[in-house]
């Protein structure tokens, strides 16, 4: 379900001043998520600059506490905002959180996506770890679809005709598809191999990037995330 945006227009001091360029920083240190969704920023709007933690020196582990997608995009937004706000005047940091949602595992491993497999305490399972779980997990059952969710959280600072307005906005994408019994293709991570997309019979790691991006969650959300973006530099420069 797509939220309502709630516009928060606290007034703040820039940590500087005179300069318009506003970066978005992508909180993420995954690069196959960059590597999707920084292409689909740029073409945003002139004067904005996209960024990863890594080109900012910034990387950093935020640990996903919350029970949710939408809690878990906001936490890591507001965590990078607040540790990059003293080094930039206008800044928007962008957060994802995504997860896969199996109706045969009511709604599993959802928030848990990452850490579906069980592994050893003190270990993360791998992309492989957790796509031979969910195939053993749904091994004796014919209902398979299942639904790709992302929720983005945004929170910038950007100059504002009064002065700077501070704005925090959640949006979701998602795609229907089913799980494949086996995997199927090469490209893409995760569980893109056994995540056959509904309206396109093929699973994302059937895919080229470019395709994936034309019909995933994740540009999905990207594709709302900008449009609400825009619209706030257009309400606001
Ligand atoms: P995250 O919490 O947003 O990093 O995503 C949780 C997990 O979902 C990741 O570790 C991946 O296993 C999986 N995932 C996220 N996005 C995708 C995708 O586009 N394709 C396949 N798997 C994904």
């Amino acid at each position: 379900m797509t939220r309502k945006p709630e516009h928060d227009m606290t007034k703040m001091e820039p940590a500087e001043s005179g300069e318009r360029k506003i970066t978005i920083v992508l909180a993420t240190n995954n690069r196959d998520k960059v590597r999707e969704i920084k292409p689909l920023l740029e073409r945003l709007a002139s004067g904005v600059y996209v960024r990863t933690l890594a080109e900012l020196g910034a990387e950093t582990e935020i640990e996903e506490t919350e029970t949710t997608l939408e809690g878990n995009a906001k936490l890591k937004a507001r965590t990078i905002f607040n540790l990059l706000s003293p080094r930039f005047s206008w800044l928007v940091s962008f957060a994802d959180d995504t997860g896969l949602e199996v109706a045969a595992l009511d709604g599993e491993p959802g928030v848990y996506s990452a850490r579906f497999a069980p592994v050893p305490e003190g270990t993360a399972p791998t992309y492989d770890d957790n796509v031979r779980h969910l195939l053993a997990r749904m091994e004796a059952t014919d209902r398979r679809n299942a639904i790709f969710r992302t929720v983005i959280a945004m929170k910038g600072r950007i100059p504002g005709r009064n002065g700077p307005v501070v704005f925090e906005e959640t949006v979701e994408g998602s795609v229907e598809g089913e799980i494949t019994r086996e995997r199927k293709g090469e490209n893409g991570f995760g569980y893109d191999p056994v995540f056959r997309v509904a309206s396109a019979r093929a699973t994302f790691a059937q895919m080229s990037t470019e395709e994936k991006n034309r019909l995933s969650h994740r540009s999905r959300a990207v594709d709302k995330a900008a449009g609400t973006l825009g619209a706030i530099l257009k309400a606001n420069l």
